[in-house]
């Protein structure tokens, strides 16, 4: 177990806070009416990106599971109804919360470089990037973590059996699924890529290989056998045996460099969760090697010395956007994985830091990206998938999972119904080079055997001795401002619905713009950012797809809210 994250927030608490939050989690379920403490008992609820994959959640939680069996529940529909944004052939964090002891964890499955990767691989003898090379192909995808998580959650967390919390997802790759437009949008946006793999043409295509019509039922029997496989002998049935050899001899037919070797090594890593404070909330989020948490943290640390009630709109979304190009840059240059690189996690999440970032700030104009110093390269990618699951015990859920692009490599290796990501695409292929979304990084993050690229995923709680919210959100480099700006905006008193619908503003340090949805900004803070000297960049699309839970503790009322920019449904019962 790897877990040697300090983090000296949770020791710089007001000393109330402790107190707030051991109450917490004793009384959490409970409303303290003068001296009358009655049980409020509040109603499980699941956020998905899609509806089938919510109500899989919620048929394992009213067969008895807790949250963790119905993430695998949820996981493993999406798997099915979502494959454009993760799927057995990926990985992600699970961020987990355990109500009886309040116990809180990070199940790391991200995927891992393969064993015979190295640095240079996605570089020709010039040393240039080879184009597509990290993103095209199975020599772009990374040993998955998903099904590892499966086993892990059911295991070690869950009260149901394997093989009951993945049946629902096997009932729907068996019987299949009416396609619906968000999806059909994503196989025409990838139909070129698609039909470079007989199976997963097969599965998304029409016979003539044209993208099918909405209501089309896609049924995906390969993908149902290799669920029963693990359904019927744990993580196993998915790293070792039939599958396992089919997926191998799949890949390095496309060029790929997978062995039974690596699969059979993959193993998922608990890890502290990062833990912060901001004006008396607990921020619970992502540790490395997502750099989600320490992003979010940092961009608070920095806010937490401003108050923002005080300042007009353009003002303050000026200082978020200035704290937002601060984190990003440090997530450019220190942050991967920490099992193979030192990071100086303990000084980015500090308040001293946060004040030295902080005094740079003006409160009346912009800082050029360029004259905070030191920079290299690092890429992250930008489809995704987020859910979040809180049950009747109070135990809760947030996972971010991925096979990094739309579809990720869009080849799925004969006989398997296992589409594999592009994670690879997420280390430095070459430090200097940025990514397609123009994130920079360093070499913390570049190639290595068995080491796993740094990501932007971010699954994070926030609580405050009223109530607590799951939150998290797909969308590449934007998942850390949209979990910044959705916790901003709980702890301003926003409801679920209003949260996840929020229009986004977006600064990654590089490039130095704030990229805004249509909506986020009026005309006159379009003009008062403009006059302190930033570039903006209207988006063309919407971002994000962000799913939310939150939890009144004294009236025990839940709310379940997705995001309107996707289809997804927010279930309270
Ligand atoms: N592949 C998206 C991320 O991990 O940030």
């Amino acid at each position: 177990m790897i877990d040697s994250i300090s983090v000296p927030l949770q020791a710089r608490r007001p000393a109330g806070f402790a107190l707030a939050i051991a109450l917490l989690f004793v009384c959490a379920p409970y409303a303290q009416a003068d001296d009358v403490r009655a049980p409020v008992r509040h109603r499980s609820a699941i956020a998905s990106a899609y509806p089938l994959a919510s109500q899989a959640g919620q048929e394992i939680l009213a067969a008895g599971g807790n949250a963790f069996d119905a993430a695998v529940a949820v996981s493993a529909a999406l798997a099915v109804v979502e494959p454009s944004s993760s799927g057995l052939g990926g990985g992600g964090f699970y961020l987990l919360h355990r109500q009886s002891d309040g116990y809180e964890t990070m199940l790391d499955a991200r995927e891992k470089a393969p064993g015979a990767a190295s640095r240079d691989m996605y570089l020709d003898k010039h040393g240039n990037v080879i184009d597509n090379a990290s993103i095209s192909g199975a020599l772009a995808a990374g040993i998955p973590g998903e099904p590892a998580a499966f086993e892990y959650l059911a295991r070690k967390y869950g009260k149901l059996p394997l093989k009951q919390s993945l049946q629902p997802a096997i009932r729907l790759a068996r019987e299949g699924f009416a396609l619906y437009a968000r999806l059909q949008g994503g196989i025409r946006y990838k139909r070129q890529v698609l039909l470079r793999s007989a199976d997963a043409a097969k599965a998304f295509l029409t016979a003539d290989g044209n993208v099918p019509e909405v209501g089309t039922v896609i049924k995906q029997p390969d993908l149902a056998n290799t669920l029963e496989a693990i359904a019927n002998e744990g993580a196993k049935g998915f790293y070792a045996g039939r599958v396992a050899a089919d997926l191998v001899a799949g890949v390095r037919a496309d060029g790929g460099i997978w062995t039974l070797q690596d699969l059979a090594a993959y193993r998922v890593i608990e890890r502290k969760p990062l833990i912060g404070e901001y004006h008396g909330a607990r921020i619970v989020s992502a540790s490395p090697p997502s750099s989600g948490g320490i992003a979010v943290l940092d961009s608070l640390n920095i806010l937490s010395g401003f108050d923002l009630k005080k300042y007009d709109s353009a003002t303050r979304k000026h200082l978020i956007i200035e704290a937002m190009r601060r984190a990003y840059r440090d997530r450019a240059i220190y942050l991967g994985d920490p099992d193979f690189i030192k990071m100086p996690l303990a000084q980015l999440s500090s308040q001293d830091y946060a004040a030295g970032q902080r005094s740079s700030i003006r409160t009346d104009k912009a800082m050029p990206s360029a004259l905070l110093p030191g920079i290299e390269s690092e890429p992250v990618g930008m489809q995704t998938t987020h859910f979040s699951v809180l049950d009747a015990a109070g135990n809760r859920v947030a996972a971010t999972i991925s096979v990094n692009l739309y579809f990720g490599t869009g080849y799925m290796p004969p006989k398997t119904g296992v589409l594999l990501n592009n994670t690879m695409d997420d280390f430095s292929t070459k430090p200097g080079s940025p990514n397609e979304f123009g994130l920079v990084g360093a070499t913390a993050n570049s190639i290595a055997p068995n080491k796993r690229s740094l990501s932007s995923m971010s699954p994070t709680f926030v609580e405050t001795p009223k109530g607590m919210m799951i939150v998290g959100s797909p969308g590449g480099s934007y998942i850390i401002s949209m979990v910044l700006l959705g916790t901003l905006n709980y702890l301003d008193g926003m409801n679920a619905a209003d949260i996840v619908k929020y229009p986004h503003y977006h600064h990654q340090y590089l490039p130095d713009e704030v990229d805004y949805e249509k909506g986020a900004l009026t005309d006159a803070e379009i003009k008062a950012l403009q006059d302190m000297g930033h570039t903006l960049t209207l988006s063309g699309r919407q971002w994000g797809n962000m799913q939310v839970i939150t939890w009144d503790y004294a009236s025990g009322k839940v709310d379940a809210a997705s995001d309107p920019r996707g289809e997804g449904v927010g279930l309270v019962y």
